[in-house]
């Protein structure tokens, strides 16, 4: 297989910073088959990426999908629901006329109960139809997006059916968050994965690796040579990472109620954006390169006994408040939620990686629902200069030097410095570098499940989370989790459109430091 698009002249013209010689290499042809197709994943996120993928010419024109679910649909009910969804969620484009027609002829539908052998051999014969009519050469892409309660009846009635290996091409299973609700589930769900399909072929999703400013983060550290001499401990002072959300629990709390903030958003994504910060130069992008530096990381994290963790952690809930001018309730009150519910919505850790790179370097993470904005970012705090040699007055206090990495929404990455003000007194105040990548590169970064759609295709798994890696993050998370457990007394409340508990401004200035103001 060799198909290789390039942007056009016409489009490098408007942008030379696009590359001509970038050429993408189009996926060999499969047949998709997405678990739990009549849910919300589906119709947010995996057809408008895969719509967006055949808008742009990414889909190889050997590509069919079928969606099973308990649901009874038809071929045309299914498509009919799918273009709906895509007018909801495909970022405006219009999903009509011959473009449209061309992509819903690749949709299909199969209604299946998830524990019934007969479903799983009339899904056989359907695989086996759809191979035949779009030569898709018996590549099969299984992608769990079900409740993950169902994950493990589904692995094995795959197996048992014959489904998870194939004569002639690949047989790849793309697994849904969560992976596990602690170590001890990850470790079953994984042996069982890997069981039936191999490590080789099991994708462990974490959408955050597809984010275009998270994969910069390689580029950033390890393409130029003037940051990676001063990114350790000699010149770091610190490191926080934010991911603040302005949405409350919305429609989930039948998942989220159960799972809380730290297993939410703590054991995938801001351990990966750590990972991505402390991790040692991997020798090359092959997958197992940049994901062995990427367990060490996380080795080097001692989790922390449970006295620690009641010093070194903080948690809260929303209450209620007001976000960007409206009135909100608080978690408590929201749909499905009991009013004792305990769940964390919030949550701050201080973690130290021992390395020699990185011991003694506290990095703060923080992540909460209801906040005062949405941001996510990564600011790498760098040490004071040894000695002042200019007078400091009142407005202007001489800041360490600061390199944030802008993940979203506003993509970019900004160092601060600080400069003299222009004028007959030597007043110095800061003053920042920037780069933004909507200006730059003025196109849409695509969203997080195109590029990793595309990867479980071309058996790329360098984006998604290795089973080893899952199941040390849950042995980071799993002490924290117990000490919580093990702590009475009612949790501390942040008001909706804060930057969250009181708690949490306290325990960073243990440490002589605060949370930046985004
Ligand atoms: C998901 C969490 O994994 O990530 C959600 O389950 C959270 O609770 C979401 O809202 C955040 O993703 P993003 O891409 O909006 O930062």
């Amino acid at each position: 297989m060799v198909d290789l698009i390039s942007p056009s002249d016409a489009e490098v013209a408007l942008n030379p910073l696009l590359d001509p010689e970038d050429s993408t290499q189009l996926p060999d042809p499969s047949v998709l088959v997405i678990f739990g197709a009549s849910g919300d994943l589906t119709a947010r996120k995996l057809i408008p990426a895969l719509w967006h993928l055949h808008v742009n010419g990414l889909l190889s024109d050997r590509f069919a999908m079928v969606g099973v679910a308990r649901t009874h649909l038809d071929d045309i009910e299914f498509r009919n629901k799918m273009r709906d969804a895509v007018r909801e969620f495909g970022g405006g484009t219009d999903p009509d006329g011959m473009m449209w027609e061309a992509f819903a002829e690749r949709l299909h539908y199969q209604p299946l109960a998830y524990d019934d052998d007969t479903a799983y051999s009339s899904l056989k014969g359907r695989i086996g139809d759809l191979d035949r009519k779009f030569g898709t050469n018996g590549n099969v892409l299984y992608y769990v997006a079900t409740p993950p309660t169902l994950y493990t009846v589904i692995l094995s009635k795959l197996g048992g059916a014959g489904l998870a290996k194939t004569q002639t091409g690949f047989s790849r299973v793309v697994i849904e968050k969560p992976f596990g609700r602690d170590r001890k589930s990850a470790t079953e769900l994984n042996r069982h994965a890997v069981e039936v399909f191999g490590e080789d072929n099991v994708y462990r999703i974490d959408h955050y690796l597809g984010k275009e400013t998270v994969q910069n983060i390689l580029v950033f550290r390890f393409a130029n040579g003037i940051f990676e001499p001063i990114w350790n401990r000699e010149y770091i002072d610190h490191v926080q990472i934010t991911a603040a959300e302005t949405v409350g629990v919305e429609a989930r709390a039948g998942y989220y109620d159960q799972s809380g903030c730290l297993r939410d958003m703590f054991q995938n994504h801001m351990l990966q954006l750590l990972c991505y910060v402390a991790m040692e130069p991997p020798t090359s992008l092959k997958a197992e390169s940049v994901r062995n530096e990427k367990v060490k990381v996380l080795e080097a994290i001692k989790p922390f006994s449970p006295e620690e963790a009641g010093k070194q952690t903080v948690r809260a809930q929303y209450g209620e408040g007001a976000v960007a001018g409206s009135e909100v309730q608080g978690y408590k009150d929201e749909a499905g939620v009991g009013n004792d519910s305990s769940t964390e919505t919030y949550a701050a850790l201080r973690l130290e990686v021992d390395t020699w790179r990185f011991a003694g370097v506290p990095f703060y993470i923080r992540s909460g629902k209801r906040m005062a904005k949405r941001d996510t970012e990564i600011s790498i705090q760098f040490k004071a200069v040894p000695h002042l040699m200019f007078p400091q007055g009142h407005e202007d206090q001489i800041k360490p030097n600061v390199l944030t990495m802008r993940i979203q929404p506003d993509e970019g990455i900004t160092l601060s410095l600080e400069a003299k003000v222009p004028g007959p007194t030597m007043h110095v105040r800061p003053v920042q570098m920037d780069f933004d990548y909507g200006t730059t590169f003025g196109q849409r970064s695509a969203d997080a499940y195109e590029r990793l759609l595309l990867d479980a295709f071309a058996g790329d798994q360098m984006l998604f989370a290795r089973g080893d890696w899952v199941e040390t993050s849950w042995g980071i998370i799993d002490p924290i989790l117990e000490a919580w457990n093990d702590t009475s007394g009612p949790l501390p409340v942040y008001n909706s459109g804060s930057w969250g508990p009181e708690e949490a401004e306290e325990f960073i200035a243990q440490d002589g430091r605060e949370w930046r103001r985004l």
